[in-house]
């Protein structure tokens, strides 16, 4: 047996066969906006499931208590508001009650929303709630600030796959993960969301966390992050290549996660966790800083936001870590909770700090990343 869906029922928003086409047909005679990369991973991610149990863009009922109390208007915990903005100007074409067709930028149908409300909101408000701060400088910040002053609620339905350039055999839906983990007779699944490449303590602490699940489900999130970050298809690349050679083949899983990053720390790791949840994880790892950027979160504030909430109400057990790295004195990978040594032992490089010695075309230490990476980062920058 699966684990439960976030709400209790995992969503499909998907429409086939001939329902499809004439929701087709009559997608093409309706009011048109065409949604951007951000908005088009949240309609993939109502639409299989991930985000379950929404079933639609959120309205204002919802928006209002996720973003006060980090819970649906029917109480169940939902963290970060999942809502479509749109301009002054957009809404005023747009009519409450009736029905809207969503398409990309060049036009092609995606699906189709019913537009039960149109919304106002305070994104100080919403800024300070989720991010803990109205900083600009915060990305998570500066995409709200950047999103229309006016919001649609209401339920979508998908009437065209999300179409993906790179690696789309690792697109799959969590009905689909659901099943995969059920075939590999896996009842203890550990899941790991990161937005990084692979380095050495990610890979501990999976592995610390293979020791007592079944299996490791690795979800890298490969929608839009931060212009600085590594793109998905370098990371995918280094993901894979560490897959084939260390680690065990019949335990270790891979497949895309869609969702763009927040970088919203704490209320992103619940998100993060209920999503997994939604594909078939019954564990999820939340380290150090997880889904932070800059020094706006504590270290380990991302752990400790899970304590505001009843075990049961998230339904998926989180593994806390403590922050890990190599230890020249241990010879080997060790945490603050389990070295006795020195700072002066131990290898901890930042991301910035990381990212600044492949620039410029200096190989960040085996210690740190493995070789395999190194190698595929430092042909990406070389390449830039
Ligand atoms: S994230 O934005 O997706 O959280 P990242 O890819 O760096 O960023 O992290 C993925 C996961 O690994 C998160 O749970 C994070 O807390 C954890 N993590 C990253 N580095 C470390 C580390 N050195 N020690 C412990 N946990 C870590």
């Amino acid at each position: 047996m699966s684990i439960r869906p976030h709400g209790g029922q995992l969503i499909d928003r998907f429409v086939t066969g001939s329902k499809r086409e004439s929701l087709l047909e009559k997608a093409m005679g309706l009011k048109k906006l065409a949604l951007d990369d951000f908005q088009i991973s949240d309609l993939e991610l109502i639409a299989n499931g991930g985000y379950s149990p929404l079933t639609g863009f959120m309205k204002k009922a919802d928006y209002d208590s996720v973003v006060e109390n980090m819970r649906l208007a029917d109480g169940t915990v939902w963290s970060i508001p999942v809502v479509l903005g749109v301009t002054e100007e957009e809404a005023k074409t747009i009519e409450v009650d009736k029905e809207l067709a969503l398409t990309d930028s060049k036009g092609r149908i995606l699906g189709i929303m019913c537009v039960e409300e149109k919304y106002r909101y305070d994104k100080y408000r919403e800024a300070e709630k989720v991010f803990k701060t109205s900083d600009m400088a915060h990305p998570g910040v500066k995409q709200l600030f950047q999103r229309g002053d006016v919001l649609l609620g209401g339920d979508i339905l998908l009437l065209n796959a999300i179409e993906h350039e790179d690696f789309k055999e690792l697109y799959l839906n969590p009905s689909e993960t659901r099943r995969i983990f059920e075939q590999k007779g896996w009842k203890k699944i550990v899941a790991f969301q990161t937005r990084n490449p692979i380095h050495r303590a990610h890979e501990y602490i999976q592995k610390v966390a293979l020791e007592i699940c079944d299996g490791l489900f690795l979800n890298p999130l490969v929608g839009q992050t931060k212009s600085d970050d590594i793109p998905a298809d370098v990371r995918i690349k280094c993901y894979k290549v560490l897959l084939e050679k260390y680690y065990p083949k019949d335990r270790t899983f891979m497949s895309a996660f869609p969702a763009s990053m927040r970088y919203a720390g704490p209320r992103e790791a619940i998100f993060h966790a209920l999503i997994r949840k939604n594909y078939g994880a019954t564990h999820f790892i939340v380290g150090r800083d997880h889904a932070g950027v800059g020094n706006y979160y504590g270290t380990y504030d991302a752990q400790r936001i899970f304590d505001e909430f009843e075990p049961e109400e998230i339904g998926i057990t989180i593994l806390p870590f403590e922050h890990s790295f190599y230890c020249k004195a241990c010879h080997g990978m060790a945490s603050f909770k389990t070295c006795p040594h020195g700072d002066d032992q131990h290898i901890i490089l930042s991301g910035t700090k990381v990212r600044e010695m492949l620039a410029n075309g200096i190989m960040p230490p085996e210690e740190f990343t493995r070789k395999e990476v190194a190698e595929i980062l430092m042909d990406y920058y070389r390449s830039r």
